[in-house]
């Protein structure tokens, strides 16, 4: 018997099986849950994404397109799911966008007005967007879990404006469990360590993050994509009932060390 057993709910971000999303859609289905999924809007994504689930062993998924920039796109993809399911149990947020122009050494200053909205919009807002219109859907209770980085709270060279827009992240997380905590949702976010993805790659010095993390997390090591599912699918299942509003870490212990 698994944690997850009967529930059913929406997991975002799979862009491949690098993907955060694709470890936490591993360990929920490891824990009897069932995922559905969108992908970024495009053929090439289309492909990827699905290639992906198959890798999961996901005969004919659910999976439909949804570009979370859109109100239109993300209220077609959650009509449907109230169309074909009926209700949503879990929410797996794991995307984020900023151009990658500015996420490099001495680009924070100059960052563009546009450049900083669109890193906001895309990776702190939208997890108020996909909770709002997950809520009407998740009538007997639920639980959210949204992915966040060290780069909220400190200034790690390269993160620059995505380290705000997570920084954003963190606090809807809280604000979002004080208003949905009364209709039973729990809703929190993990920071987690770094792991070589598409999205990533596209930061600055990326590889001497996992060298330096490497060597000073008290664990010696860089996280693992499973480590991170499988936290995720605890915060998702009843063995977390009590846990909502919170940031918790999964990064080897690296941002518990003071030097
Ligand atoms: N990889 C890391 O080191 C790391 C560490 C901590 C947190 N995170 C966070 O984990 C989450 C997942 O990232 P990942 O590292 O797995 O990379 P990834 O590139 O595999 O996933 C990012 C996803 O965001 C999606 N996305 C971007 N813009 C979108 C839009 N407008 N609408 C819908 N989807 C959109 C992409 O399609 C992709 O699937 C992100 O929030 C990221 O910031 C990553």
């Amino acid at each position: 018997m698994g944690s997850m057993d009967g529930t059913i709910g929406l997991v975002t971000g799979i862009a491949n099986d690098r993907s955060y999303a694709w470890f936490i859609a591993k360990s929920i289905m490891a824990q009897g849950g069932r995922c559905i999924f969108t992908h970024l809007p495009g053929d090439k994504m289309e492909r990827r994404c699905r290639k992906a689930i198959e890798g999961l062993g996901v005969e004919d998924p659910w999976l439909m397109p949804m570009d979370a920039a859109s109100d239109a796109s993300m209220d077609e993809v959650f009509a449907k799911i109230g169309e074909d399911h009926g209700r949503l149990d879990f929410l797996v947020h794991s995307i984020a966008f900023a151009d990658k122009d500015w996420l490099t050494e001495g680009k924070v200053t100059a960052t563009p007005r546009e450049v900083f909205t669109q890193a906001m919009d895309i990776s702190a807002w939208t997890y108020m967007g996909m909770a709002n219109r997950a809520k009407p859907l998740m009538t007997d209770g639920g639980a959210m879990v949204a992915m966040s980085y060290y780069g909220a709270e400190k200034a790690v060279p390269g993160y620059n404006v995505m380290g705000v827009a997570k920084a954003a992240l963190e606090a809807t997380t809280r604000y979002l469990a004080m208003e949905l905590g009364q209709a039973g949702i729990r809703v929190n976010t993990i920071s987690g360590g770094p792991i070589r993805t598409m999205s990533s790659m596209a930061v600055g010095g990326f590889s001497q993050i996992l060298d330096w993390v490497e060597q000073k997390a008290p664990l010696r090591r860089n996280v693992t994509g499973e480590d991170v599912g499988e936290s995720a699918a605890w915060l998702l299942s009843d063995g977390s009932s009590g846990v909502t509003g919170q940031v918790i870490y999964v990064d080897c212990g690296y941002s518990a060390m003071g030097l």
